[in-house]
């Protein structure tokens, strides 16, 4: 074949220099009738990092979607190799799948250097299960494209429409406040699951594969298509063919994976309202590709930015609906028309981001608002710091009309407020305590979780959404501005300020928080203070930091020891040092 770029995986099958070892790489692909002719004939090796499995119910439809992906890199000339990537579950792995993704990312980096890939076709869907495969590319800069698993269909209960984590959240006020038993909130959230797929709802894992889709890693519309429609496996065919044309092209994420492409899914996760695990997992994919995203980028490039997509938890649609209504690309085609992306990033489907969308426009102005017209302006993250903060992430697009009324006086951008602290130091002290009457808990609190953090928990927990105690909900309260280390699920519409950094467990600012002090929390000032005299502050800051667990599996220990902030994204702090390590073909040991 007329290849220009010798293959990757030509040193493995077509070594005249080495038949011995050329024997025996085709030997042990022969015991299932994989052919030296197919092998031998200059068609690329293209890996399809296979992210479903039973352990993994959001991306088990790729274990039957990955045929078609077969068959699209043979009908390019390919030949097809699927193998598996550490499972990472979202919503059933204890103590967080936060562990994972690091986990995920540094065995598929293995796999994709040590074994004879020309390109690899990367299976994502649930939260982390995305950016895991996408730091991994970025690292070994092989040639790469994200087919994403899609969400699953929309779901109702009563006749309303339920989504993935809300029909959760909503339930659990609704038992604190005794609507509902125990019981109910069980049939209520299982008999909203209606198909295949990840979460419906512009959680993370919706979040980040339409971020993948703007980073320009997965062809354009992939990001939405519900998982059982029969466009996904047309998609999947399509992105199997692809990734044998990028090898041929020699298009590697390093091409993509740009700082205007970075600028570019800031301003898309504004307009879609997209989770706030996005920081980090952006944070982490960008320092792998060489770039560095500071987490203040989201509210300088972000936050002025409208929320265009009507979608829970911002808004009141769900996936399947934003598929119908167009997508991703025609978020992006209402942001390039109004200037706001740089329309020639590229992207893996060979044209600028602006070729494949700047004439979309949104199918259904319910679901994807024009730009004039859109759900919320200003709908971006605000950055704060201060005394208890580097950073903290408050992400308003989620900030309903009661809360901002009662506590930003009617206006995001110009509230100021105090609150009473209440400060937890685990996720389980606030279970336990959170109804005890001696904490004062009331109107003017503010709830503070520690020890959530990527050190503490470790990995970082999704427990910064907490409830009032169900006598603030019986008035009414059916939520309090909450704060913590850790993190908050996608599909939360808690007002949080969240991520904050440094963590208690190395020392940062919220470590001093005692309950019963007063904080004040500045948003046009970007800033959340302690007001506690600074010799005070100094004499606790002689105190004994808050225990943290201690950890109980090797990889937690190595995990606490390497990682970084989530201001910073969480990402193993060495990792970052092994840049374009595809390029490198290993010793064999033959
Ligand atoms: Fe997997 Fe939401 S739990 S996508
Ligand atoms: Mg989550």
């Amino acid at each position: 074949m007329n290849d220009p770029h010798p293959l990757r995986s030509d040193a493995w099958f077509n070594n005249p220099a080495e038949p011995g070892e050329t024997a025996i790489y085709l030997e042990r692909f022969a015991n299932r009738g994989i052919t030296g002719q197919e092998l031998r004939a200059g068609r690329p090796v293209i890996g399809i990092a296979q992210s479903g499995s039973e352990l993994t119910p959001c991306n088990f439809i790729h274990v039957s979607l990955v045929q078609r992906v077969k068959d699209g890199i043979r009908d390019a000339g390919g030949i097809p190799v699927e193998f598996p990537t550490h499972p990472i579950q979202e919503s059933v792995r204890r103590p967080t799948a936060a562990l994972d993704r690091n986990l995920a990312y540094l065995a598929l980096v293995e796999i994709l250097t040590g074994y004879p890939f020309d390109g690899v076709v990367l299976t994502t869907g649930c939260d982390k299960t995305t950016p895991a495969a996408l730091m991994a590319a970025a690292t070994v800069d092989i040639p790469a494209i994200v087919l994403s698993g899609g969400p699953m269909l929309d779901a109702t209960w009563e006749g309303h429409r339920a989504g993935s984590g809300m029909v959760l959240w909503q339930a659990r006020r609704d038992l604190a406040a005794g609507r509902i038993g125990p019981d109910e909130l069980i049939d209520r959230v299982v008999g909203t699951v209606p198909s295949a797929g990840h979460c419906n709802t512009m959680g993370t894992a919706l979040s980040m594969n339409s971020l993948a889709e703007a980073l320009g890693m997965s062809l354009p519309g992939c990001a939405a298509i519900p998982a059982p429609y029969a466009e996904r496996a047309a998609m999947a065919y399509r992105t199997g063919y692809r990734a044998v044309e990028l090898v041929r092209e020699d298009v590697r994420p390093s091409a993509i994976l740009t700082r205007a492409a970075f600028d570019n899914a800031i301003v898309v996760a504004s307009a879609i309202g997209a989770s706030t695990n996005c920081p980090p997992h952006l944070a982490a994919i960008a320092a792998h590709a060489g770039i560095r995203l500071d987490v203040r980028d989201w509210d300088r490039i972000g936050y002025h930015i409208p929320l265009l997509v009507d979608l829970q938890p911002a808004g009141r649609h769900l996936g399947e609906s934003f598929h119908r209504a167009g997508g991703v690309p025609a978020v992006i085609g209402e942001l390039l028309a109004a200037g706001l992306l740089d329309g020639t990033a590229a992207t893996v489907s060979g044209g600028s981001i602006a070729d494949n969308c700047a004439a979309r426009r949104s199918l259904d102005t319910e679901v994807i608002r024009r730009y004039g017209d859109p759900v919320k302006h200003d709908a971006g993250f605000m950055v704060l710091s201060g005394n208890v903060a580097d950073s903290a992430i408050l992400k308003t697009s989620v900030i309903g009309d009661d809360y901002r009324d009662r506590y930003l006086g009617g206006d995001v951008a110009t509230a100021c407020f105090e609150v009473r602290a209440v400060v937890f130091d685990s996720p389980e002290q606030y279970r336990a305590t959170i109804e005890d009457p001696e904490l004062g808990v009331g109107p003017d609190s503010m709830l503070i979780v520690r020890n959530a953090g990527p050190v503490g928990y470790p990995g970082s927990a999704e427990v910064v959404n907490m409830s009032p105690p169900g006598a603030l909900v019986r008035q009414g309260i059916e939520m309090l501005p909450c704060m913590g280390d850790g993190r908050q699920s996608g599909t939360s519409d808690s007002p949080s300020l969240l991520n904050v950094s440094p963590e208690a467990a190395v020392g940062g600012g919220i470590a001093l928080i005692r309950t019963g002090d007063r904080l004040r929390v500045d948003l046009p000032g970007r800033r959340i203070d302690l007001l506690v005299d600074e010799d005070e502050l100094q004499r606790r800051r002689a105190e004994p930091l808050p225990e943290v667990v201690a950890s109980y599996t090797p990889w937690q220990e190595l995990f606490r020891r390497h990682v970084t902030q989530l201001s910073e994204g969480a990402y193993l702090d060495f990792a970052t040092a092994y840049r374009s390590a595809g390029r490198i073909v290993p010793r064999h040991s033959h």
